[in-house]
């Protein structure tokens, strides 16, 4: 089944469709990606994806991504109306102390706590996107 409809979807709409934080919701699909929108407050966890690069732009708020690279640990900061992609095999926690909505694009199936995670709190989802209602 395809997530992509033949009408235009509200992002503002469908972030206002759901509450649950680090939960993101499948607004459509381009070929075999997905464009998901967030609710996001706090810290997510420690992750990474193997086999796949994770495009994040802000859409209200800021978003900090920490990094862990070979040359050592960061965090970028993102206001809104910033991308950033996070590298496959790259291991990286979002966070966002004043909260954040967020949109990420990555292949269909992508989980939200990557192939390799600690170990998932209570709070996040660990999910590769639910259906907007
Ligand atoms: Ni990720």
């Amino acid at each position: 089944m395809s997530d992509t409809s033949s009408e235009p979807i509200s992002l503002a709409g469908a972030l206002a469709s759901f509450d649950e934080l680090w939960s993101p919701r499948i607004v459509t699909a381009v070929n075999d990606y997905d464009v998901r929108v967030a609710k996001v407050e706090g810290e997510h966890l420690w992750h990474a994806h193997d086999d796949t690069d994770e495009f994040f732009l802000v859409l209200e708020g800021e978003l900090r991504i920490a990094l862990r690279e070979p040359s050592g640990e960061r965090t970028v900061v993102l206001p809104k109306g910033s991308v950033f992609t996070v590298p496959r095999g790259t291991e990286h926690k979002p966070l966002a102390p004043t909260g954040a909505q967020i949109l990420v694009f990555e292949p269909t199936g992508t989980s939200t706590v990557g192939d390799r995670h600690d170990e998932v709190p209570d709070h996040v989802d660990a999910t590769t996107g639910h259906a907007l209602l």
